[in-house]
């Protein structure tokens, strides 16, 4: 039996966990703190560790982890952008979840622009306060508008699906667009003028850092609502605030934030918020945010907590390891993959 130090773990997680330790003979060891260069230590003595999307997996974490003997890193999400790979590569191996439910996280994008459209955050409290009044709740038909979708992979393509059973027109940007494919791509810069709706849908990378700026966001239609369950940092939400407070653009659903890992998966309803910018984005009336949970199904827990385990089962039995990732082996890979693994 191996044992798994296992960070930044929520309720949920014990549930889908515990069920499968036995069936993949491993033993895990449950730790609320994150992942960082402070808990690293915590590893010492155990074969593997489990890691989440908020963890701060920099070099100096995976040196740590490294002298605390630990070879896997099985991330419990699809994103990596904590992760510093350059730095594990040679030392730890980073396996991953590549997709659990691109359904989920599909279906809360719409859930956020339905919401933003039809105002139903607003109806919800008034009702709830007897106010029966309608006035100040008109949307937009969805049918016949267009939406922009950022990145066509996995989750973008389902939620494109989603548009079309909406009537939705759609534009994409991709670098890799899909081939032979009916999706008509653009640029970013048609993208914004063009949509009504517009929703991210690729990964955090350099590139695609602050992609929703200042100047694209100029580039809007001032009624464009803007959905982000994907990255937070992919917009710059400084902008983005003074773009709603000057109502240059019509709204926001996001489940995602540039400065997320300290606040969100915790309570901090007894505290101040000292983010000024989040402080204004939750109390816009046209901004839903919600706290990272698009991928929470329960099917999508199920997958994440199988394939997961499978990643570690894998690794100890010597097995190619599909899900492994590593600075090389990106889009266009140059990652030999010898053995079955990246290094
Ligand atoms: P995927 O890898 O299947 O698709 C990503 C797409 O983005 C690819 O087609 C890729 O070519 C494209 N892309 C790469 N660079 C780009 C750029 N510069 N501009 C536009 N597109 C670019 O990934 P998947 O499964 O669809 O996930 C997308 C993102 O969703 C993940 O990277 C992750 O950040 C986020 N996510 C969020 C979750 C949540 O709970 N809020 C849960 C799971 C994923």
């Amino acid at each position: 039996m191996k044992k798994i130090a296992f960070f930044d773990t929520k309720p949920y997680d014990k549930i889908f966990f515990k069920k499968l330790k036995d069936e993949y003979d491993l033993e895990f060891r449950f730790y609320e703190s994150k992942l960082n260069i402070d808990n690293a230590y915590k590893a010492k003595g155990y074969d593997g560790a489990v890691a989440f999307v908020n963890d701060d997996i920099d070099k100096e974490t995976i040196d740590a982890l490294c002298e605390n003997g630990i070879r896997v890193l099985a991330m419990r999400c699809a994103g990596y952008n904590n992760v510093d790979i350059k730095a594990a590569f040679n030392k730890i191996h980073v396996l991953r979840v590549p997709a659990y439910s691109p359904y989920a996280v599909a279906e809360h994008a719409m859930a956020l622009l339905l919401c933003i459209n039809r105002k139903i955050h607003k109806a919800y409290n008034r009702t709830r306060d007897n106010n029966f009044s309608i006035s100040g709740l008109t949307g937009f038909d969805l049918h016949g508008k267009t939406v922009g979708v950022i990145g066509t992979g996995k989750i973008g393509q389902v939620f494109i699906d989603i548009c079309r059973g909406f009537g939705m027109k759609i534009l994409a940007y991709d670098p890799y667009p899909i081939k032979d494919s009916d999706i008509t791509y653009t640029d970013v810069e048609t993208l914004c003028k063009e949509s009504d709706v517009i929703s991210l849908h690729c990964p955090l990378t350099k590139e695609t850092n602050h992609l929703i700026n200042e100047k694209t966001i100029k580039l809007m239609k001032e009624d464009a609502v803007i959905i982000n369950t994907s990255r937070g940092a992919l917009i710059d939400s400084e902008a983005l605030t003074t773009a709603l407070v000057e109502e240059r653009i019509g709204g926001a659903g996001l489940d995602v934030y540039e400065e997320e890992s300290d606040l969100f998966f915790e309570d901090a309803s007894d505290k101040i918020l000292k983010d000024n910018v989040l402080a204004r984005l939750v109390n816009l009336p046209n901004v839903v945010v919600t706290s990272h949970q698009a991928f929470l199904t329960k099917e999508a827990l199920e997958n994440i907590a199988r394939t997961t385990c499978q990643n570690l089962y894998d690794y100890f039995e010597g097995n190619t390891l599909e899900n492994e990732i590593c600075y090389k082996c990106k889009k266009f890979d140059t990652c030999d993959r010898k053995g079955g693994k990246c290094f």
